[in-house]
């Protein structure tokens, strides 16, 4: 039966070559959505939309740039037809202590996780109010309710996309559009952390672990519980709406 559920719907999954997102593109694809995948580098980009098959459009484009983000839900429009749901997916997450963030470093978290989500939902709304409403999932991080030092810039980020979900369900309900924030915890996706420099990690892990802000018991989740999770969200009936999941591994 899983395959009716979203027969004719349009997604677009920023972030959607690897991880989670990929992992979530997957099973809106599997439930039989039209899945267009956002990211920056083509080959994984390529790679991922060939997996997923017939029912994927790698669109290559960095969510920070307004212009690109425009260009992409065009494309969306005119080559999908329609837009129906949108995972605000893409993010980094840079381990620096704040006062050795670059200019770019800055710009890229704030630009990437933040701005990007901004840019797609204004570029959204639109294509959802003319087929009658739609859903939106951001994607945050336990980061928001446990701020890790090193990571502050990402917690901020996490924590203005918050804020700009809750307002936006307010916003959006007129239209239709339902808004989701999916808080996750540690994730088993390869990677989020691959471009931390080894020894302000282990710096890092060591501050985490003596301050008990990770509980290294726990074994992180993999990324097809995230996935399901948004596939829930989107797929309620009508009259309901699901504000906030938090998920996290035990
Ligand atoms: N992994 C975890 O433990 C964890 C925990 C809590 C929350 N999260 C959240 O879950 C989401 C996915 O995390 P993940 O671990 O799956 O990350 P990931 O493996 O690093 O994947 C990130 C994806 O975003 C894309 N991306 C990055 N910057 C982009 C940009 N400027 N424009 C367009 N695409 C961009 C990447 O492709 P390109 O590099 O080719 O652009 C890639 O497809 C993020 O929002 C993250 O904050 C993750």
């Amino acid at each position: 039966m899983e395959n009716v559920k979203l027969g004719g719907r349009v997604a677009l999954v920023t972030g959607g070559s690897r991880g989670i997102g990929l992992a979530t593109a997957q099973a809106l694809a599997r439930a039989g959505a039209r899945v267009a995948l956002l990211a920056r580098k083509p080959e994984p980009l390529a790679q991922a939309a060939a997996e997923i098959g017939d029912l994927a459009l790698a669109i290559e484009a960095d969510v920070s740039d307004p212009g690109a983000v425009r260009g992409a839900f065009e494309r969306v429009a005119r080559e999908l037809g329609r837009l129906d749901i949108l995972v605000n997916n893409a993010a980094i997450g840079r381990l620096h202590k704040i006062e050795h963030a670059t200019d770019a470093d800055i710009l890229a978290g704030v630009g990437t996780n933040f701005l990007g989500a901004i840019y797609c939902v204004r570029e959204a709304v639109p294509l959802m109010r003319a087929v009658g409403g739609g859903e939106i999932v951001n994607i945050s991080s336990e980061a928001v309710l446990r701020p890790f030092p090193y990571l502050s810039l990402y917690a901020a980020t996490k924590g203005a996309l918050e804020t700009f979900s809750s307002a936006l369900h307010q916003e959006l309900k007129p239209d239709g559009i339902r808004v989701t924030l999916l808080r996750a915890g540690a994730t088993a996706s390869a990677g989020f952390a691959r471009e931390w420099d080894p020894a302000t990690a282990e710096e890092a892990f060591r501050v985490w672990k003596e301050r008990g802000l990770l509980d290294f018991s726990d074994a992180p989740m993999p990324t097809s519980v995230l996935a399901n999770a948004v596939l829930h969200a989107v797929t309620q009936p009508p009259g309901a709406a699901i504000g906030l999941l938090d998920i996290r591994p035990v």
